[in-house]
């Protein structure tokens, strides 16, 4: 992937907030948020927020606001790896936070990241001179798109469907709110950041719908097609646990074209905006061809 310096600046931003962190929490708990925050992540989310940010004519450093995303998505697979949800031992190629600190940190990490990326993103909106009516709004859209109406309520609906087959509607709402409301979420703030006009952010609405679902369903994709080492999670956990996927609902290819499709869809959006990035086209092409 492309991008390291904008991954490099994350990374830093991740760490100063998990020092902040470190000073607020028990030690156990706040070991385990440093785990999770400094895993090896793609840091995708982040990459999103900061080309948007720059498409839309931003000139400063979004990278704090970029990480204050990717702390609810390291939330996410905390919490997403737990026994009481998808039971995973490896992530970012290491073991799982619960394997590596207990359930108990683990669960209460996850709690804990929640209102830690709210203060950091409205200390990183505060921070790039945003107007008080835009911190609001940046922080209220990592929110909604955190919660019942998106990640954690699209996590429920993945949960109660296991071991039932979904149809290609349903399975697409589930991704939608699981994947797609965070990616989107990412990509709407950036444009927020910079001051987007309301046509540019509903373009950038498009796109980021259409690169979130892409998204999951080449993690989907990649579950039954890639090994565990390449993943640096288990591969094949999606059939063990009786998961509607996209593979089972539209075939390896079916599933295949309807990201690349997406993938389409979401540079059309832009494109019929007016907004000419190739950054942004690679990152919609990445998010469905990406190896891992
Ligand atoms: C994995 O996300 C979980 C999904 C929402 C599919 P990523 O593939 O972005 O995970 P990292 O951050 O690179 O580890
Ligand atoms: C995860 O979907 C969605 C999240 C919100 C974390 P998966 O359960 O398929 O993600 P992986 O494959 O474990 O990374
Ligand atoms: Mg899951
Ligand atoms: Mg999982
Ligand atoms: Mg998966």
């Amino acid at each position: 992937m492309q991008f390291d310096e904008e991954r490099a600046s994350v990374a830093v931003a991740l760490a100063s907030i998990a020092a902040e962190a470190a000073a607020a929490l028990d030690s156990r708990v706040a070991n385990a948020v440093g785990y999770a925050l400094l895993g090896a992540g793609k840091r995708l989310r982040a990459v999103l927020l900061i080309a948007v940010y720059r498409a839309s004519g931003g000139k400063g450093d979004a990278s704090a606001l970029a990480a204050a995303v990717e702390v609810v998505h390291a939330y996410s697979l905390v919490h997403d790896d737990l026994p009481c949800m998808d039971d995973d031992d490896v992530r970012r190629g290491r073991p799982t936070v619960h394997r590596e600190h207990g359930v108990v940190a683990a669960a209460a990490a996850g709690v804990a990241m929640v209102p830690l990326a709210a203060r950091a993103a409205a200390q990183a909106a505060r921070t790039l001179g945003l107007s008080e009516d835009t911190q609001g709004e940046i922080v209220r859209t990592l929110m909604r798109a955190s919660g019942a109406g998106g990640m954690i309520g699209g996590q429920l609906l993945d949960l109660l469907a296991e071991g039932r087959s979904l149809d290609a509607a349903a399975l697409e709402h589930v991704h939608r709110l699981k994947t797609g409301a965070l990616i989107c979420a990412s990509v709407r703030i950036g444009g927020l950041a910079a001051g987007a006009s309301e046509p540019i952010m509903e373009a950038l609405g498009r796109y980021g719908e259409a690169v979130g679902l892409a998204f999951q369903i080449a993690d989907d994709l990649l579950d039954v097609t890639a090994t565990t080492s390449q993943l640096g999670k288990t591969a094949g956990k999606d059939a063990a646990h009786g998961k509607s996927t996209y593979p089972a609902v539209l075939g390896v290819d079916g599933a295949r074209a309807r990201a690349v499709d997406l993938a389409d869809e979401a540079c059309r959006a832009l494109s019929d905006a007016g907004i000419r990035s190739a950054q942004l086209d690679y990152l919609a092409r990445f998010a469905v061809a990406r190896p891992s």
